[in-house]
């Protein structure tokens, strides 16, 4: 059973941050019946949850490229990161509900999210388009191979039907990095 620092929620945690709690079992209410073993499950929690973190943390850096974009391939650039983020965004509820139909809680917040993500934000002022091709590859790239082991981890704890939905999802994020891999070898061919 792991521990996680959980953001603060509800009134009582407004008034102090970090406060340690069991990230699994549910709460006895939110402890959906399920065939699969608590460690079974526990083991598809832990490995889906941090998933749907990155696809909210890509969705926002993605739609932070789309509105921030400038130069001449404004339009082609401005239209494929709107349809990645849309993708990302589509990924998240059939994630967190399969973690609910096994019995595991999921996101519960903006700050929940930040302490699971594992890409990193994107804050600078400015990113040049062919920059921001790079970055997103790089970080659908690290989701792809964080996405792979997750069905490995649902194989091996009889939770074919998580693995299923992530087999789809990782063809999506395949996709993606299909697109920005040809948008890059434009960029680099033109360098
Ligand atoms: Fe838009």
């Amino acid at each position: 059973m792991s521990t996680v620092t959980r953001p603060p929620t509800g009134q009582a945690g407004q008034a102090k941050a970090g406060i340690p709690v069991k990230s699994y079992p549910a709460p006895k209410q939110l402890a959906t019946i399920t065939d699969l073993t608590p460690k079974e499950a526990q083991a598809i929690t832990e490995a889906v949850n941090p998933l749907i973190a990155d696809a909210l943390a890509l969705y926002i850096k993605t739609k932070n490229f789309h509105w921030h974009l400038s130069g001449s391939h404004f339009r082609d650039y401005h239209l494929l990161f709107d349809e990645q983020a849309e993708q990302l965004l589509g990924s998240v509820d059939v994630l967190a509900e399969r973690v609910r139909r096994i019995g595991g809680t999921t996101i519960r917040s903006v700050s929940h999210v930040g302490q699971l993500q594992t890409i990193g934000d994107d804050n600078d002022e400015y990113v040049a388009p062919g920059e921001m091709i790079r970055r997103l590859m790089r970080d659908n790239q690290h989701i792809a191979e964080k996405q792979r082991a997750a069905i490995e981890i649902c194989e091996k704890n009889r939770d074919t039907v998580t693995s299923n939905n992530l087999q789809e999802i990782l063809d999506e994020t395949e996709r993606r990095k299909w697109f920005l891999f040809e948008v890059l070898q434009g960029i680099e061919n033109a360098e």
